[in-house]
Order: C-alpha cells, then sequence, then structure tokens
C-alpha cells in the first residue's frame, strides 16, 4: 500500500517522479504529494487529495528540480485530507519525508516528541518518523539520524527523505519493497519497477534492514543495523514498459481478463525438476499449509481441493492474517505453500517469517518473482502472468489455479497429463473471451445492476470459485455479494431467499452436478432467480452464462464469466473497475 518514487537527475525530477506516481497508483489512490529540492537546496512540496492520474505537470506548481520524492496513499493513520498527503515535513521543515508502511509505536514516539516540544500538523504516523529524524539530526549526520530513527521504529515500511541544503536522498527498508533503478547519471527510488521502467530497467534491490545514499547520482548501500557498506549486486529485469501498458483496452481489468488465454498457457512452463522435487516434498510432508490473503487466500482452498482429488495429500488452507492461530502446529516436516500475485502482502511475509523460525520450507506461486516472498521463499513456482495492475485480481488467479493444478498433477506422478489439460483448457477460454459472449454477460449485468444483493453456490472445487466470485462482485460492483458451499444452504442462508432474488450457481460436468442443481432447485422454490454457470443447460437456469466442458478443471474457467459480470456490472454503476473505492493492489500493511 503506498507508493514512493524519488529521483535524482539531470532531468526534470517533476516530470519523473509524476510519472512513476501514475505507474504506482494501483498501491493507494487516496491522496497524493511531491516534494522537490530546489538548484540552492529549498525543499517545495504540493499535495492533494483524489488520484493523481489526472495530474498534470501545469497542475504541480513546483518548479524545476534536480531532485525530488513523491507518494501515492493508501490512508492508515488519518483521514484522507490535504494535511495527511506525504510528503511530510519535520517541525523545523528541514527535513522532509514520504512512507510506505505503518509505524506500530508511533502513539509513544509522538508522545516522547511532544515532550520535547515538537507539535504534529497531522494525523499521520510518517510524521513522527520526520521529527524522530530531526531530533537525531541535532547530533548526527543526516544517513546516521535516518539510521537511527529506523532502529527506533517498530513495523513494516519504507522511507525516502530529503534535507533541505544537502544534496542527498537515503532511502531504508526495513518490511516494506523499495528498488533502486539507475540509468546513467541518473538515480530512481520506488516501490515498484515500472515506476521509471520507460528509463532503465538495471537496478538494485535493497533488502530488509538496508539503507541507501544517493548522491551526485550515485547510489551507495549500507546495513541499517550498524551504518557499515553493504555491496549489492545490479541486476537487469525483464520486465517491457509496454507490458505495463493498457494499450487500446479501455480498462486494465479488461486487458487481464482477455490475456488469460496466453497466461494460462504460459502458467503451464514450470521446472520439471522443480515441480518433482516439491511433490516429493508433499508427498513426505506432514503438517502442510496454503496460505495467502483475499483472491490468493480463495486459490489456497482450490488447492485444499486439487491436492484431495489430483494428488491424494490433505494440506490445510488457511488465510494469512489468521495463520498465527495454527502456527503451533508447524514442524520441521512442515511445509507452507504461498500464493501471492505481488509477492509484497504483509500477512504473507509473517506468516513465512513465523514458518522459518520454525524450519519449514516454503514454497512460492508467485507472479513477481523479485518480490520479498519470492525472496524468502526456498522454491519459487513463477506463474508468469506478467505484470497485473488492475486492483482486482484476474489473469493472476487463473494462472495461480493452473501452477496449483500442476502441482497436484505432479504429487500424482502426472505432470504430462496436468500439462496437456490445462493447454487444452486455455485452448477452450477463447469461447469465453470474445465480444460477443462479452455482450451476452452485458445483458446478464443489465438484469443485475439495480439489486443489493447476490449470493453465489457451488459444491466441490466450486466452493473456493464461488468465493473468488463473491471477491470480484464486491470489490467491482459493491453489490452485497456472498459465497456459500450448496450443501450449508439449508443450514442458514436459504432464510435469505425472497422473490427474485438472484443466485449465481456454479456447476461443472462432474459428481457434484445432481446435488446443486437439487440446491438450484430449492432456491427456485422460494422464489430466488438462478443464474447457471457450466457447460451444460438445465432446466432450473433461469440464465444461462455457457462455459466449454473442462471435466474436472471446470473452476478454471468458471471463473471468467464471473469477471466478466463484474467487470461490466462496474461500468454500469459508474465506478472504476481498475480503481476500486477504499482498495489498493498491494496490501503492505496487516
Ligand atoms: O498480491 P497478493 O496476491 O498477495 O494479494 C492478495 C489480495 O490482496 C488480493 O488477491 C486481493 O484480494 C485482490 N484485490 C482480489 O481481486
Amino acid at each position: 500500500m503506498c507508493g514512493i518514487v524519488a529521483y535524482q537527475g539531470p532531468h526534470d525530477a517533476r516530470q519523473r517522479i509524476l510519472e512513476g506516481l501514475k505507474y504506482l497508483e494501483y498501491r493507494g489512490y487516496d491522496s497524493w504529494g511531491i516534494a522537490v529540492r530546489s538548484e540552492t537546496g529549498v525543499l517545495n512540496r504540493v499535495r492533494n487529495t483524489g488520484e493523481i492520474g489526472s495530474v498534470s505537470m501545469a497542475d504541480l506548481k513546483l518548479s524545476q528540480a534536480r531532485d525530488g520524492i513523491g507518494h501515492t496513499r493508501w490512508a492508515t493513520h488519518g483521514g484522507v485530507t490535504v494535511k495527511n498527503a506525504h510528503p511530510h515535513f519535520s517541525m523545523n521543515k528541514k527535513v522532509v519525508l514520504v512512507q510506505n508502511g505503518i509505524v506500530e509505536n508511533y502513539g509513544a514516539l509522538k508522545k516522547n516528541l511532544e515532550k520535547k516540544g515538537y507539535v504534529f500538523l497531522s494525523e499521520t504516523d510518517t510524521e513522527v518518523i520526520a521529527n524522530t529524524i530531526e531530533e537525531y539530526r541535532k547530533k548526527h549526520p543526516l544517513k546516521e539520524a535516518v539510521r537511527r530513527t529506523m532502529k527506533d521504529l517498530e513495523g513494516r515500511n519504507a522511507i525516502v527523505v530529503m534535507e533541505q541544503g544537502s544534496q542527498e536522498i537515503i532511502a531504508a527498508r526495513n518490511g516494506s519493497p523499495l528498488i533502486v533503478g539507475v540509468a546513467p547519471h541518473e538515480v530512481f527510488i520506488a516501490s515498484d519497477i515500472p515506476a521509471f521502467i520507460a528509463y532503465t530497467n538495471t537496478v538494485y534491490y535493497l533488502d530488509d534492514g538496508q539503507m541507501v545514499c544517493v548522491k551526485d547520482a550515485r547510489p551507495e548501500f549500507f546495513s541499517l543495523s550498524n551504518g557499515s557498506h553493504v555491496a549489492r549486486r545490479k541486476i537487469t529485469v525483464d520486465i517491457k514498459a509496454k507490458d505495463a501498458e493498457k494499450g487500446d483496452y479501455a480498462h486494465y481489468m479488461i486487458k487481464e481478463i482477455m490475456e488469460q488465454k496466453e497466461t494460462t498457457r504460459r502458467a503451464v512452463e514450470q521446472d520439471e525438476q522443480q515441480l518433482k522435487k516439491v511433490a516429493d516434498m508433499i508427498d513426505h510432508a506432514y503438517g502442510s499449509f496454503l496460505v495467502g490473503c483475499g483472491s490468493a487466500a480463495a486459490v489456497c482452498k482450490l488447492g485444499e481441493y486439487v491436492f484431495a482429488k489430483i494428488g491424494n495429500r490433505h494440506i490445510n488452507a488457511v488465510e494469512a492474517s489468521e495463520f498465527k492461530h495454527f502456527s503451533g502446529f508447524l514442524t520441521p516436516r512442515s511445509l507452507m505453500i504461498v500464493v501471492s500475485q505481488s509477492g509484497e502482502t504483509a500477512d504473507v511475509i509473517e506468516a513465512i517469517e513465523t514458518a522459518k523460525k520454525k524450519k519449514v520450507k516454503v514454497i512460492g506461486i508467485l507472479n513477481n518473482t523479485s518480490s520479498t516472498i519470492a525472496r524468502l521463499a526456498d522454491y519459487v513456482f513463477p506463474i508468469h502472468a506478467g505484470p497485473e495492475r488492475a486492483v482486482a485480481s484476474t489473469k493472476a488467479v487463473t494462472a495461480q489455479y493452473a501452477v496449483m493444478t500442476l502441482l497436484a498433477y505432479a504429487v500424482r506422478g502426472d505432470i504430462a497429463e496436468g500439462k496437456r489439460l490445462l493447454v487444452e483448457v486455455a485452448g477452450q477460454m477463447n469461447d469465453l473471451l470474445n465480444p460477443r459472449y462479452g455482450q451476452y454477460v452485458k445483458k446478464i449485468a443489465k438484469m443485475l445492476v439495480r439489486q443489493e444483493h447476490v449470493y453465489i453456490l457451488g459444491r466441490g472445487v466450486n466452493v473456493p470459485i464461488a468465493k473468488e466470485s463473491s471477491i470480484k462482485l464486491q470489490e467491482i460492483s459493491y453489490i452485497h455479494a456472498e459465497s456459500f458451499a450448496a450443501g450449508e444452504l439449508k443450514h442458514g442462508p436459504l432464510a435469505l431467499i425472497t422473490k427474485k432474488t438472484p443466485v449465481i450457481v456454479l456447476t461443472g460436468n462432474d459428481g457434484d452436478t445432481i446435488d446443486i442443481i437439487s440446491n438450484a432447485k430449492e432456491v427456485q422454490a422460494r422464489g430466488g432467480v438462478i443464474i447457471g454457470i457450466g457447460p451444460h443447460k438445465h432446466e432450473v437456469f433461469d440464465y444461462w452464462l455457457h462455459v466449454p466442458d473442462v471435466g474436472e478443471l471446470s473452476y478454471m474457467v468458471n471463473v471468467l464469466p464471473i469477471q466478466l459480470l463484474a467487470y461490466n456490472l462496474g461500468i454500469l454503476k459508474g465506478n472504476n473497475p481498475d480503481k476500486p473505492r477504499n482498495l489498493a493492489k498491494s496490501v503492505t500493511v496487516k
């Protein structure tokens, strides 16, 4: 959450930072701000509420500069106001900084500073960092003041700092990502690479417990624990600027939905030796867990089913935020399989840290292979989905389903069959990702657009797809969408069904079909309107969204009409499907 960009170099810092922040808007879009340092060392700042996407250079009202820092915010401490927007000055206005993360002990630090006479202008934890630096600065050079401040902070964060009159930019990382991009005579620091990929693909990754000082457009790296020099390796990343663009599509979400035929096919490109090795580890493990958040948690739940059905293994799926309640069951014989698109999700990182303390091996099913989680995991299966910029996860989810399925087939000892089936499914996705199908989904969206509630039912492998469907509909349409295992209906939720309540029923061509159709009939008998998704039309369906018959892998295709439905509902309701209210793409706070 929150995006940071800093720049030092011969070009206009305002333009580089503004452009970079626009690429990071997926990390938060409550408010934004930029501070630059003039040739004479004077700090100037502009901040505002709202999205930075539509801000132009003329709106900035800042004079040209060679270095600066910027921020796009997802509010944690303090409401969405200009006063709470970053960058924050210290009390004497000599230190200015941006933060991505949370200072958990900010209350205690603030009290101490207040006793020393500091006055705070915002409700944020970030202003506390700025004033702590100012306080240390009375006795120490800036770099040492930043280092000592970082050691005082509890929680996960990353900061970038500038000081009036100096020529340095200093950044430090403890739990939130920071990447340093270098081009001839210029340096970028950002929360994610797309912020500067148009200018360079040469980067240094900052690790937790490290800081970087940029002077004369040259970065130098230091340890936060003792301030000593650390060596960092320069890496060339394989990300192309155009992959992060939306091209001719109206939104990233629809572009990413449409890419799924290719991304599903790419997801099966896994290192066979590693698949076999991890499959063997799964076979011999005891007390293993699948861990993720949000849509990735629903992928983990699907993993629970596919490992049971295909691999004949029991693995527990737990939401990362709840994992600590089960961590007592970890032993060195356990495995942890984590699923994450961004690779930066705070709750997942915390679960991994717990696992590592117990000597548990961690396997990551990840999109961002240079992320924090990728570097913490012992084995990484890249899902190869390419940059996913819409907050709602679509192509990453289906790629994660594919990798999970392949891993289950590897446990069964039949990787070739898993690949064959998945490649076939990827081809059949074409039937759903075309304008004609899109028009039909739109009609259903028009029928649903005024509804306040919609329920989604599934059985077996479609229970986690029902969960994923509820997440997609909630975040894009803002309709109350809730999923149930269909068999649970008459144990309570059936009481919610009245005349014309819309109920989406996910079906396949498998052993669960007869039962779920009976459940649909029970709903219809109470006035519910049934929107069936599946390969075959059943009499009970009032509306039918056809999907190809892919046998046991129905989850791979059933989610596509839901993604399209959510997108169309969002558009019909005038929502921005790429930026759902209150959310951010990368959830780096607990
Ligand atoms: O980056 P991650 O996969 O770890 O993110 C996990 C969730 O925050 C994410 O899936 C979220 O639920 C999406 N907005 C769902 O579309």
